[in-house]
């Protein structure tokens, strides 16, 4: 009815006179405003709110809550909410009074038809602007608040960023696939919290870790008697997740029966529960999750294709630490200060061989496995010693053996300048941007350590 995209904007118009109302209203509508029309002030400010999405335009002297009235009122719940005040002819200390209390405009009785429409269309503008400016700022909150939650700058954290920022504030279906440990739960409640639903339920369910007889009583609830030891009905998962987010984790590992079902669940948004004959409808936002390329598990029966196609509108790849050298220091030294006021320890900050060997490994649990080590590193009476599993703790290669420490870190920084070229297969700028060096100091040290663009050394 007063829906904004096809016309110029909402327009709340007030006055006691049923005649005047009729008039305004249809000279609005003509020009292709929404317009609502109230007979007393109290109606119409019951139905404004800080997100009121137009403009209001009051006749002054009214039964009740008069237009001077109402206008201090509408500025008390959003003082950018533009009220226009309709005033008596010749009543020049009304109009006076009315534009000091912040009124935003007003017109003169008897007013030409063209008089409110050009009014109306200005303040329309106005709140627009505030309204998007406020959108603006609440983006770039939310911007902070996952730079927070969701810890790397290097070129793929940022895109996925950006990619969250994007997909977030939408209903669309979310397919997060990534190893474990990559941050794949901090991500599915990043798109929660970044959306109109972050003030409703955010509910995780690990698909693997529910028993395969149980996975269809705790997605869709049960009846009192459905099974042996069903004593009270239940409420399945996907309609405890109403207005909200549903995580499915480790989405491969649901039985492929379920998954069917599940399927149908989701196309018709209704539920059937266990010993159940009548629907229930549901409404929720899926993020799911699969450790695994999805391809693959559909290639080895433990996807279903349909289901993988309801479930991935947007597929997002985690990438794994080992490709984002860049992320480790920031991350070990948050993981780090944190550990070391949660068991209250001193800790010294670890130093560049220590930063070198963390670079070189290869990190198959992930951020997970690098929050692990640096607990124990918080808690070790001796951190630097401690050895990552498949690595000794100390540096191996020429450079361990009785080189002195400049030595030691050069042949490090050597190795992580040939890695970085090895894997952007000598594509500079991604080396550059990957490192944070400028161009120069790079080709110097290529130069110093005797590197190519194949990440050789020169012949
Ligand atoms: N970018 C990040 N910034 C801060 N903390 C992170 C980040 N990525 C992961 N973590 C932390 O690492 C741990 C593992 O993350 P998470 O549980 O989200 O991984 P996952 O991909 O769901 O793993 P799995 O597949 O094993 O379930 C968590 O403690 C999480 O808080
Ligand atoms: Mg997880």
């Amino acid at each position: 009815m007063h829906s904004q995209e096809n016309n110029q904007g909402l327009v709340f118009f007030i006055d006691d006179e049923k005649a005047i109302r009729a008039s305004v209203r249809q000279c609005l509508e003509l020009a292709d405003f929404a317009c609502r029309d109230f007979a007393r002030a109290q109606e119409a400010l019951e139905q404004i709110t800080l997100q009121f999405p137009g403009v209001v335009l009051s006749d002054v002297k009214m039964p009740g809550m008069d237009g001077l009235a109402l206008q201090k009122a509408v500025q008390a719940i959003d003082p950018d909410i533009p009220v226009v005040l309709v005033t008596a002819h010749g009543d020049i200390g009304m109009a006076v009074e009315a534009m000091r209390a912040g009124a935003y405009d007003f017109i003169e009785k008897p007013f030409e038809p063209l008089a409110i429409l050009e009014v109306a269309r200005r303040a329309l503008e106005k709140r627009r602007l505030v309204l998007d400016n406020r959108e603006l700022r609440l983006d770039l909150a939310a911007a902070e608040d996952l730079d927070a939650r969701l810890v790397g700058s290097s070129p793929q954290m940022r895109a996925l960023k950006r990619e969250i920022v994007n997909i977030a504030p939408t209903v669309a279906s979310v397919l997060l696939v990534g190893e474990t440990g990559t941050g794949k739960e901090v991500v599915a409640r990043c798109l929660h919290e970044l959306s109109p639903r972050r003030t409703r339920t955010f509910l995780a369910l690990n698909c693997a870790a529910i028993p395969p007889q149980l996975a269809e009583s705790e997605l869709f609830g049960h009846e009192r008697g459905a099974f042996t030891g069903a004593l009270r009905p239940h409420r399945g998962r996907l309609e405890a997740a109403a207005g909200g987010t549903l995580f499915l984790d480790e989405i491969t590992s649901m039985p492929l029966e379920v998954q069917g079902k599940l399927l149908r669940a989701l196309q018709d948004r209704e539920v059937l529960p266990v010993g159940g004959n009548t629907p229930r409808p549901v409404e929720f936002r899926l993020v799911s999750a699969a450790n695994e390329d999805p391809q693959e598990a559909i290639a080895k029966g433990r996807l279903r294709a349909d289901l993988y196609y309801r479930l991935s509108t947007v597929e997002l790849a985690i990438p794994p630490l080992r490709q984002r050298g860049q992320d480790l220091p920031l991350l070990f030294s948050l993981f780090l200060e944190r550990a070391a006021s949660t068991y209250d320890r001193e800790v010294s900050p670890p130093r560049p061989q220590f930063m070198a060997a963390l670079l070189r490994h290869h990190w198959p649990g992930n951020v997970r496995e690098l929050k692990n080590l640096a607990e124990r590193y918080a808690l070790s009476s001796r951190p630097e010693a401690l050895a990552l599993p498949g690595q000794a703790a100390t540096p191996q290669g020429p450079a361990a053996q009785g080189a002195s420490l400049a030595e030691q870190v050069q042949h490090f920084e050597r190795q992580i300048i040939k890695d970085a070229i090895k894997r952007h297969q000598g594509d500079m700028r991604a080396v550059l941007e990957e490192l944070g060096l400028p161009r120069r100091t790079l080709n110097e040290k290529m130069a110093k350590f005797g590197l190519s663009r194949q990440g050789q050394p020169e012949p």
